[in-house]
């Protein structure tokens, strides 16, 4: 009997353009409906575009955010997802779904962690001069932006950068990093044997070939 092939759910609060890149890189998974907290996220737009199913879940729909949370993820439990993926998602998870799952959720950031954690990264990198900035996809725990670091892809940070030209270079390196890790999970290519992360020789030839950082082979 052949197994089923891996699948995601899709959590976004915004553009959408790390969706966009993990709807066209699906390869190895596919995305069986994509979530949003706003119901005027553009991102939304290229899930229906690209025929996916959507749902949306915005707050004045719930008598509180507590309520709307628990909407949103009681839907990805019943999606029942190989992973969920945070891409651009503006909501903390709630703790007891961070506890029940510790390596299913996985979200991109735009730093490189545990640098820089939180709001505004990238004017922070500038303002406080940081000689690299980049970005970090890692499975969520219950901090903010604190849980296994799966991935990262750094930027240096030129003369003249302001928090919208960094944010733009980190971009387009979000737009490589994060299709090729949910790929590399989704074919058991990186993967949580007895709670660590391992590589396989594969994932950590393109890796070095595409300068991406992984957190135990560098
Ligand atoms: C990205 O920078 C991502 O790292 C952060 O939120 C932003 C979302 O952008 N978590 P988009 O909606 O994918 O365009």
């Amino acid at each position: 009997m052949s197994t089923p092939p891996p699948t995601i759910a899709v959590l976004i609060s915004g553009r959408g353009s790390n969706l966009r890149t993990l709807i066209a890189a699906q390869d190895g998974y596919t995305i069986t409906e994509v979530l949003s907290n706003k119901a005027d996220a553009g991102g939304l737009e290229f899930a229906r575009k690209a025929g996916i199913a959507t749902s949306v879940y915005p707050r004045s729909n719930f008598a509180s955010v507590a309520e709307q949370k628990a909407a949103i993820f009681s839907r990805v439990a019943e999606l029942n997802p190989t992973f969920c993926i945070l891409a651009g998602f503006m909501m903390i998870v709630p703790q007891d779904v961070t506890a029940r799952h510790p390596h299913w959720i996985v979200n991109i950031h735009p730093a490189l962690l545990p640098a820089l954690p939180g709001l505004h990264p990238h004017a922070r990198a500038v303002a406080e001069r940081h000689a690299e900035h980049g970005c970090t996809v890692h499975f969520v725990d219950a901090g903010i932006d604190t849980g296994p670091i799966i991935a990262q892809a750094a930027v240096p940070l030129l003369t003249g950068d302001t928090e919208e030209s960094l944010a733009g270079r980190v971009l387009d390196r979000e737009h490589e990093l994060f299709p090729w890790v949910i790929q590399k999970l989704a074919r058991r290519e990186i993967r949580v044997i007895s709670g660590n992360l391992e590589y396989s020789i594969s994932a950590r030839t393109e890796a070095y070939e595409r300068n991406f950082r992984l957190p135990r082979y560098d």
